[in-house]
């Protein structure tokens, strides 16, 4: 026994930021960032957009799609590194907002494959008969975590929430596999405000913000992501022409295209929204989903892999039929 995704919801902030407003701010321009990354516009939270919020809005959106009521959920993950609270966790938050008050509730952070990570411990307690019903949500502000000042990485990243309501059936299906590369953490970092060297004043807080070797964070993309995705269609005993979409974490759009590319398989597989959203971190994969979702593009029986990567270094890829 496994879960199947019931439902499917998404929160955009209202602001949306296109690229040509970052070039009044910095020295850029929409060429460059398109060219490199496919990235158009991005949506930025404002006062009131906090991950919590969004997540639960996401959340209610989910539930109202799935026809499940929020007292019938008897868990909630968010997945998030970018909560403006440290303690009562996201999780408690969405359920306070939406009245699930039955939920066990708990925040997971494992960056850009937070959402799948999630969505496998979820699945965890569903296998297990643990609980029968979960909401798996990816929330994230990363605008408050993006150096205004380092054009490098700010241009690349958004705001935003995705949710996916999962119930537990017989005849579900979902194989994962997941994988850790802590010795390449440091390609992708961002240090806790909460350290004594930045609460004193006049300390250079760039430390504290995303930082990121591009390059890096590139090659190990494009050949892990392949890897991972043939791994759990070897375990699912599935070819890749089985499969009807490939939902990639939204990171850069060349790295999506090189990831099709090496897998010999046409883009048209692989949904893309950077171009409107930006990198939304752990939110992109469901936001993705819900947005194929809404547009009638998912037909029960198609065969989807779900694939993240990021910051830790940590990859996956998840096998499931919708
Ligand atoms: N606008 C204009 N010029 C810029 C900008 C900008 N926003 N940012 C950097 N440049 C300049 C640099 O200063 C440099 O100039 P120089 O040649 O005079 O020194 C030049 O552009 C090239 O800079 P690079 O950093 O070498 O650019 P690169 O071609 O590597 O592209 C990018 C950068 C897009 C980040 C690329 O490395 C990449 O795609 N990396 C993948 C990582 C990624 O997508 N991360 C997302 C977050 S992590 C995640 O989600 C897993």
């Amino acid at each position: 026994m496994v879960g199947k995704i019931k439902g499917t919801g998404s929160y955009r902030p209202v602001q949306v930021w296109d690229n040509d407003k970052l070039s009044h701010m910095m020295e850029t321009s929409d060429e460059w960032i398109r060219g490199r990354t496919g990235i158009g516009q991005r949506h930025i939270a404002s006062q009131g957009e906090t991950v919590a919020y969004m997540a639960a809005r996401a959340a209610g959106e989910a539930l109202r799609d799935a026809e499940v009521r929020p007292e019938e959920i008897d868990l909630i993950l968010v997945s998030t590194m970018s909560s403006e609270r440290i303690m009562p966790c996201a999780a408690c938050e969405v359920q306070k907002l939406i009245g699930a008050t039955g939920a066990t509730c708990f925040d997971l952070n494992s960056a850009c494959t937070g959402f799948l990570l999630a969505l496998n411990t979820a699945q965890a307690y569903l296998g297990q008969h643990i609980y029968k019903r979960a909401l798996v949500i990816g929330a994230e502000v990363l605008s408050n975590l993006t150096n205004w000042q380092d054009r490098s990485t700010c241009v690349l990243f958004g705001d935003g929430a995705g949710a996916v309501v999962l119930e537990a059936e017989e005849d579900a299906v979902y194989i994962q596999a997941t994988h850790s590369i802590g010795k390449g953490g440091d390609a992708l970092t961002c240090t806790s405000r909460n350290q004594p060297e930045f609460v004193e004043k006049g300390t250079n807080l760039s430390a504290t913000y995303m930082q990121m070797d591009g390059k890096e964070v590139f090659k190990f993309a494009v050949s892990k992501v392949p890897e991972v995705i043939f791994e759990v269609l070897e375990k699912a005993g599935k070819t890749k022409e089985e499969i009807r979409f490939y939902m990639l974490h939204q990171a850069n759009q060349r790295i999506v295209s090189s990831v099709a590319k090496h897998m010999k398989e046409p883009l048209e597989k692989y949904p893309m929204n950077i171009e409107r959203l930006g990198n939304t971190s752990s939110a992109s994969i469901p936001l993705l989903l819900d947005e194929w979702k809404k547009r009638g593009k998912l037909n029960p029986g198609d065969w989807i892999v779900l694939s993240g990567f990021g910051g830790g270094l940590t990859y996956g890829a998840s096998l499931m039929r919708w």
